[in-house]
């Protein structure tokens, strides 16, 4: 107990520190040797006590140069735009999406430009799914895989989640086509037509999709787009309404980063507790962390009500269409479901994938991924800082995307079909929500190179977006 007492010493001196501007954003920390030496501590408390505010997006580790400060001034660079709670409804989602996703254009400006460059973490997977592929038996392609899923693969990814603090056994992961298909067996599960499902807004839109195919009704809750989930407004959704289960994704929640804190976590699991819900994680950014990987809701679910649904689309290909799901309470339904929508996985590709883990292509991969979303991250905020007028940026520490709110007077829905004109696709605001909010904000992926075609397609925004000038 007394080395934690040390650390979290520690770790509150830092948070005062930056909260009182000691040291500002961007901001390099004292070195851990300095820290050592002036807090009296052993290096493996100040490194631990580091990690924890890496892992919270507070601060961020640069190799070999040290620990800077990484949250944004909230009166500066956290978008303003706040859900508001309206009663629970039936979705509608908007044809844009249906077009976004037809052009390939979710995560790129301009989602034909292929530089035909294949990353060392790709090649390593694909050669591993090739070796797996050879060494197919004969009688293989005549059987299907076990509803669960290829045993290596779910022992792979049980051992990748206990450095997280999460130690599943194989026989909690299930295998699915994707985070979305997990998503949906999480619904299935878990509730019938017409139930209400709490939802982050802004919000995942894929979700949206999901609740109107199952007719399910849906409640948005304000959302920070630096914290998540605002627990306040849930506890309030919970008591005006019956809901039947909480989607959130506490690890960089889409469209700005967010990441959730410990305290609000525990405050998710207890509400759910008391209002007798299921919490559907939707975990599929964890990994695309920019410095320490953050532990999953999951890890705190001491009353198996937590179904935590990831994949592989967010932190190494979304082709492979690999994903997993843990059910908690509802696992057993969950396997049937797997069944009935899928029958099974592709045994060979789940091998690969197998191999490419314990080989350590897998952390290898996210180790140089780390590095390259950082720069790339900042690149964008940097063209972004040059767009004219009012401009509020999130700033993550993990995902793909940020946030972007303009002046009130933008309307991203009429400027999608402008940027179309001009070869560009953009992501606006309303897509996260039911309740037609977010007119003037937008998404934007930071996932691929910053080359000039992206930067120019990036600078001529804002004439589309103001198109009064
Ligand atoms: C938050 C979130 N969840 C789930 C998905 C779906 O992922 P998958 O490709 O694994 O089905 C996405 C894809 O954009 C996403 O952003």
């Amino acid at each position: 107990m007394e080395s934690e007492y040390l650390y979290q010493r520690l770790e509150r001196w830092l948070v005062d520190g930056i909260e009182q501007q000691r040291w500002a954003l961007g901001d390099r920390l004292p070195s851990i040797r300095t820290l050592c030496r002036e807090q009296q501590l052993s290096r493996a408390t100040v490194q631990h006590a580091l990690q924890r505010l890496e892992a919270q997006g507070l601060v961020e580790s640069r190799p070999k140069v040290g620990y800077f400060v990484a949250l944004p001034p909230k009166s500066e660079a956290q978008p303003a735009s706040r859900a508001l709670i309206s009663a629970p409804r039936l979705v509608t989602v908007s044809d844009v999406l249906q077009d976004i996703m037809r052009r390939s254009g979710a995560f790129d400006l301009l989602p034909g430009l292929h530089t035909g460059e294949l990353s060392p973490g790709i090649m390593s997977l694909n050669r591993a799914i090739g070796r797996s592929l050879r060494r197919q038996r004969g009688e293989d392609y005549q059987y299907y895989d076990e509803p669960a899923g290829d045993l290596s693969l779910r022992e792979q990814l049980a051992l990748h989640n206990a450095r997280r603090g999460w130690h599943p056994g194989p026989d909690q992961l299930c295998i699915t086509s994707g985070c979305q298909h997990a998503l949906f067996l999480a619904l299935l599960a878990c509730c019938d037509k017409g139930d209400v499902v709490a939802v982050e807004s802004p919000g995942f839109y894929g979700v949206l999709q999901l609740l109107e195919q199952l007719g399910l009704r849906v409640v948005e809750v304000p959302t920070s787009i630096l914290t998540g989930m605002d627990v306040d407004a849930l506890e309030e959704v919970l008591k005006r309404w019956k809901i039947r289960a909480c989607v959130l994704s506490p690890s960089f929640a889409t469209p700005g980063g967010a990441l959730m804190p410990d305290a609000a976590k525990l405050r998710i699991l207890a509400l759910a507790d008391q209002y007798d819900l299921a919490v559907i994680e939707d975990d599929i950014y964890a990994d695309t962390a920019h410095g320490a990987t953050p532990d999953p809701l999951k890890a705190l679910d001491t009353q198996s009500r937590v179904i935590l649904c990831s994949s592989f689309s967010k932190s190494l290909s979304r082709d492979i269409r690999l994903g997993w799901i843990s059910g908690a309470r509802w696992h057993a339904r969950i396997l049937q479901l797997k069944l009935v929508t899928q029958l099974a996985t592709s045994r060979y590709l789940q091998r690969g994938v197998a191999e490419f883990m314990s080989d350590g292509g897998f952390a290898a991969h996210l180790r140089r991924q780390r590095s390259l979303l950082r720069e790339r991250r900042d690149c964008l905020l940097s063209a972004l800082r040059k767009w004219p007028g009012e401009v509020r940026v999130s700033c993550p520490n993990g995902g793909l995307t940020v946030w972007v709110e303009l002046a009130a007077t933008v309307d991203a829905m009429a400027a999608y079909t402008e940027a179309l004109a001009n070869g560009i696709v953009i992501t606006p605001g309303p897509l996260f929500s039911v309740t037609g909010q977010f007119t003037n904000c937008l998404r934007i992926s930071y996932e691929h190179p910053w080359n000039a075609a992206r930067l120019n397609a990036l600078k001529s925004l804002p004439a589309i977006l103001y198109p009064e000038g």
